[in-house]
């Protein structure tokens, strides 16, 4: 692998906190770099604003305080149609439309963009390999689908006009092991194929070891720390490891029910 400190910075964020209007605290001075082509974890509780700090990436939402810069220009000097094309966004329960089938899901942006009909053909077809789906599946809609193909769906919409920044909000999440370690691992060899940047959010630890170059635990709206997966399990800040305990106590218990 490349030298991750000769890659330079694709994502960072200075100093941004985010209140919405009720002036409640979602993040709190946020400072985070994301390098050219890592898969940077975000890691962290429920509600402690993993989706937010995606959302003001590709500018969903903008920050209160601070900047969050795309390849150097802060996002509110980008034009938002710009900027979102360059990145692929897989959301939280998917999102794909219903009344529109798998086919026309997945080349939702190159229509948007124009492309010639061939091409997208071609590009569509490229993509159900690339994630695993059987052409089969094209004229169906996605509640047909299985909640394991809709995801794959969904990440195949996101690479279709092969973005140089991916945003995945637990797109895993709501599947059984088996599948999870399956698109796991495909995301893996796709990952080291395509070398996009990409922010991968989750809640589970082992997917944020074994997909993350880094991870960036949040707790509660603050940064608590940004680490490679070994410092990760090994560090000493009571936060990370309380995070890590319990995803030890978890795994003994599930074996031992496993066993039991
Ligand atoms: N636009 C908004 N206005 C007000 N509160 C918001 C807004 N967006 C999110 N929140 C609140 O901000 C906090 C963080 O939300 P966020 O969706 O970023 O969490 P998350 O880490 O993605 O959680 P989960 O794992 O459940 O998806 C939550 O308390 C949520 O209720
Ligand atoms: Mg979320």
């Amino acid at each position: 692998m490349n030298d991750p400190n000769l890659d330079g910075v694709a994502i960072q964020f200075r100093d941004v906190s985010f209140r919405p209007v009720d002036n409640r605290e979602i993040l709190r001075d946020l400072n985070l770099e994301i390098r050219r082509g890592e898969t940077l974890v975000l890691l962290g509780r429920s509600g402690s604003g993993k989706t937010t700090t995606l959302k003001l990436i590709n500018r969903l939402l903008d920050p209160t305080e601070g900047t969050v810069l795309v390849d150097g220009r802060p996002t509110t000097a980008w034009d938002v149609s710009r900027l979102r094309r360059m990145i692929g966004y897989v959301i939280q329960e998917v999102g794909l439309f219903p009344h529109f089938t798998v086919e026309r899901n997945i080349a939702l942006v190159p229509r948007i963009e124009n492309w010639p009909t061939e091409r997208i053909q071609k590009r569509v077809h490229e993509l159900l390999q690339l994630v695993g789906l059987d052409a089969q599946l094209l004229s169906r809609y996605p509640r047909e689908l299985s909640g394991g193909q809709r995801q794959r769906v969904g990440v195949a919409r996101a690479l279709a006009a092969d973005p140089p920044f991916l945003l995945m909000d637990e797109p895993f999440g709501a599947l059984d092991p088996i599948t999870r370690t399956e698109l796991q691992r495909e995301f893996l060899s796709l990952q080291e194929r395509l070398q996009k940047t990409v922010v991968f959010v989750t809640h589970d630890m082992r997917e944020a070891l074994s997909l993350g170059t880094r991870i960036a635990l949040l707790e509660a709206g603050r940064l608590v720390t940004v680490d490679a997966p070994d410092q990760f399990l090994n560090s000493t800040n009571p936060l990370v490891v309380a995070y890590v305990d319990a995803f030890r106590t978890d795994v003994r218990t599930s074996h031992h029910r496993g066993t039991s």
